[in-house]
């Protein structure tokens, strides 16, 4: 499958552009450690250590003109023809352009008039370091004189001081050169002991660090670069204004020949050592051991080797061969790597994120680890106890987290009464992978009782508490703020357009209600019951039981509408997501929540909950959030009613929850059907109608316009959505069934009667399943499970000691 824009070229894991003018920025990340860098089709994007607001490299601007412009670039002037590989900001007509976007790599190159310059970024594993991999071939059958020039400006390190407060910024820019090498030190002299090294491992015949000096003036743009337009630096030297870093290598290449150089982009910790050599002149120590250590022959690519070889490992914790092709690449390839940026990145820095607005958010970043928890468990271990770090002593969360810091953003506050109970399903989802109970005796304090401690534990049991306590006229869990639902402000009243939806309005004595997070509720209960039940604590499993069917009762009594589940009360208590309203009858949330939860299992609820979302909710390009769109603003219900219908909150497709019923039907054994509404959003799948999804066709999208818009079908904010980590337990768990259990691995697929057979490769507490899968026609349903040659009684593969390989079949039937 292609489309005019590129293919995938699974074999070596890769999306591969073949021409640049893609309908809107295709992205990749550079890194999964410390560092790391936006770059998209066209080598645009930034560098950031940590957090992309208070530490960030290199400069950015969003919503540019075009889109996406300004990165790593680099310029030829062959001859007095001057071209960017990666096409832009000159867009000069490339004779040839691709652009690889692989896992944690991207390989870009662009050749015309018989030169060709391929240029591979990639953040070294485990290393502060950024290298742009160079290599310049003469293809033609003469000699050329080429002139290179590396291009990327320094970002003053506080992302937003950066791009507001040019009263201060314009005057504080500082750098140095020495040799090859370009310091940024920018703040060095006062409170930073930290600078930004961009450096060539070659010798270089001139540079530049004024950006007016190598535009040419204030009112020259980068697509009109004089620099490279006249082939000659001007070694310049930043003071103040806007510090950049371009080096200039000249080049003679006979017919035949190429020369491979990197440019070196490194956040340098100073540590203790001297700052300054002499008044002004910063001790260059580190950053120039770090360029030696490049500069040395074979040590660039063998870096580059180990980041393959890392990816490798990890994406071999789970490798599946079944029918879908797309289903099949995005699992084993995609998915995964889309799993990683979450769990770094939360909702931080994309192309729809600036990396200044928000940190890690609670409920985004327990559920990123739903997806994660098999690729690397050590870090989802440290992950759940920073974010239960940031729970306070009642059980309510900071909403989110600066992850340089990792307190709680005290602008946002709490009171989003869904946050806690997330992370009872992230703590069990990392347990059920481990077998890791120590967790739970973790000390860790909350956030309002400096040096508390106790364990993580205790943290789930008041989140437990919480939600009972915290209940509404119904009985059903208060809503607060907003649950998963940002949008859903019951209690926000907001007639201000400069407050934010999220934080106004005053939750005190509030009795709206979500019966989402009753659901959510249900769900969570069921989890700690069976976590109990592991550990042998028998009273406290039947405390949970007890709880679970307190909720119960008061959903079935008091959220049926009579063919689906309502949505919530509002501040009134009038139903919302009822037959009894006008537009919003009907939504997604809640059906998918109840149903997983368990409500409606035993009284057809739960299928008839189901068939409504397929009556009502369903497209072809996945299912819309409720039904009918709000077409007028309402003070009661926020943020929801804001946007215009059929996108985001308002009826859009938002395919996060689309996985909450993709696990719904796998649930109710409807194979067909799950597998159907995971490729309606599946972005693989959407190659064949690329214009007009337009966004990345290899990582989930957070939203698809709605039937309600006038653009149905079109992706936004690609990348950094739940769906990458919900859509990995949809497909892996629901679809092909491999569960992880305290116990052991249960086998429960849910897959179309036409799938005949198939295969999973899953690595699960140090032991190798290799699992196949045969099926005689059903949906759902195992009729034998053999282990190593074996029979076994149920579903579930009894664990096998750390190192082993174990052959496992199982029949359908
Ligand atoms: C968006 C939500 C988002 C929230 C974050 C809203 O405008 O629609 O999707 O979670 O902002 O603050
Ligand atoms: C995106 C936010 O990051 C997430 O927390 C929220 O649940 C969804 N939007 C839905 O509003």
């Amino acid at each position: 499958m292609s489309n005019q824009y590129g293919h995938f070229d699974d074999e070596s894991r890769e999306y591969v552009i073949t021409r640049p003018d893609t309908p809107l920025p295709w992205l990749n990340y550079l890194g999964s450690d410390e560092m790391f860098g936006l770059c998209t089709n066209t080598a645009g994007g930034y560098t950031f250590w940590k957090d992309a607001k208070l530490r960030r490299l290199t400069r950015y601007r969003y919503n540019n003109v075009p889109m996406d412009l300004g990165g790593r670039y680099l310029y030829v002037n062959d001859g007095g023809v001057v071209w960017n590989p990666m096409w832009k900001p000159l867009k000069t007509a490339l004779d040839r352009y691709e652009c690889r976007h692989g896992l944690g790599y991207t390989k870009i190159t662009g050749e015309k008039n018989g030169v060709e310059v391929e240029v591979l970024y990639f953040i070294v594993p485990g290393e502060n370091v950024e290298i742009w991999r160079t290599r310049v071939t003469n293809k033609s059958g003469s000699k050329k004189d080429i002139q290179l020039f590396s291009y990327q400006e320094f970002c003053f390190f506080e992302a937003l001081n950066d791009m507001t407060n040019y009263q201060r910024t314009y005057s504080i820019g500082e750098v140095e050169i020495e040799g090859s090498a370009i310091y940024h030190k920018t703040e060095f002299r006062e409170r930073r002991s930290h600078y930004t090294l961009f450096a060539c491992t070659r010798a270089i015949d001139g540079f530049d660090t004024s950006r007016d000096a190598f535009c040419g003036s204030v009112h020259h743009g980068l697509h009109e670069a004089q620099v490279p337009a006249k082939g000659k630096a001007t070694n310049s030297k930043a003071f103040g204004w806007n510090p950049i870093g371009s080096h200039q290598v000249s080049l003679s290449l006979e017919p035949g020949a190429s020369e491979t150089m990197s440019f070196v982009l490194s956040y340098v910790d100073h540590g203790d050592l001297p700052k300054f050599k002499a008044p002004f002149v910063l001790n260059k120590q580190k950053g120039k051991e770090i360029l030696a250590k490049y500069s040395a022959p074979g040590v660039v690519d063998g870096a580059f080797a180990q980041l393959k070889a890392d990816w490798a490992g990890i994406l071999s914790n789970f490798q599946a061969d079944c029918p879908d092709e797309h289903a099949r690449r995005m699992l084993n390839t995609w998915n995964q790597y889309q799993c990683m940026a979450t769990f770094n990145l939360s909702r931080s820095a994309s192309m729809y994120e600036t990396g200044i607005g928000r940190g890690m958010g609670f409920r985004d970043s327990n559920q990123d680890l739903l997806g994660f928890v098999h690729l690397v468990p050590e870090r989802a271990r440290q992950r759940i106890l920073d974010i239960a770090a940031t729970q306070l002593s009642d059980g309510t969360c900071y909403h989110q987290y600066q992850p340089l810091t990792k307190k709680g953003n005290a602008d946002i506050g709490g009171d989003f009464y869904d946050d806690h109970l997330w992370l009872i399903l992230s703590t069990c989802a990392y347990i059920k992978e481990t077998g890791d109970k120590g967790i739970l005796k973790e000390p860790v304090g909350y956030a309002d009782k400096p040096g508390s401690k106790e364990d993580l534990l205790h943290h789930l049991e008041t989140s437990i508490a919480y939600t009972m306590k915290k209940r509404g006229p119904h009985g059903l869990p208060l809503i607060g703020h907003a649950d998963w639902n940002d949008c859903l402000n019951l209690n926000c009243f907001s007639t201000e357009p400069n407050e934010s939806f999220q934080t106004a309005g005053d939750v005190k004595d509030s009795k709206a209600e979500s019966v989402m997070i009753a659901g959510l509720f249900l769900y969570a209960s069921r989890e700690m019951a069976g976590l109990y039940d592991w550990m042998g604590q028998k009273s406290d499993a039947a405390r949970m039981r007890e709880q679970y069917a307190e909720m119960l009762a008061v959903v079935e009594k008091e959220a049926w509408d009579g063919e689906w589940y309502r949505r919530a009360y509002d501040a009134e208590s009038r139903p919302v997501g009822s037959k009894e309203n006008e537009e919003g009858k009907i939504f997604i949330e809640s059906q998918g929540w109840c149903v997983l939860g368990g409500a409606g299992a035993d009284n057809g609820r739960a299928k008839q909950a189901m068939e409504s979302v397929h009556k009502h909710l369903y497209t072809k390009n996945g299912i819309v959030l409720q039904q009918p769109a709000y077409s007028t603003y309402h003070l009661e219900l926020g943020e929801v009613t804001s946007y215009p219908p059929g996108v985001k909150e308002n009826a859009g497709i938002f395919c996060h929850n689309n996985t909450w019923i993709h696990l719904g039907w796998c649930l109710l054994g409807e194979g067909e059907r799950a597998l159907e509404y995971y490729l309606s959003i599946c972005p693989s799948a959407k190659e064949s109608q690329i214009e007009t999804y337009r966004a990345e066709p290899y990582v989930y999208a957070q939203m698809i316009a709605g039937k309600d818009a006038p653009v149905f079908g079109e992706a936004k904010n690609a990348w950094l959505t739940g769906t990458a980590a919900w859509t990995f337990v949809s497909v892996s768990q629901g679809i092909l069934g491999v569960q992880p259990q305290y116990d052991g691995l249960k086998l429960d697929p849910c897959v179309p009667k036409a799938w005949k057979s198939f295969s999973i490769s899953r690595r699960f507490r140090g032991a190798t399943y290799e699992i196949s899968v045969k099926n005689s026609g059903v949906c759902k349903g195992v009729k034998k499970l053999t282990v190593d040659g074996k029979t076994v009684a149920g579903n579930v593969i009894p664990l096998s000691p750390a190192g082993s390989t174990v052959r496992v079949e199982i029949e359908m039937g």
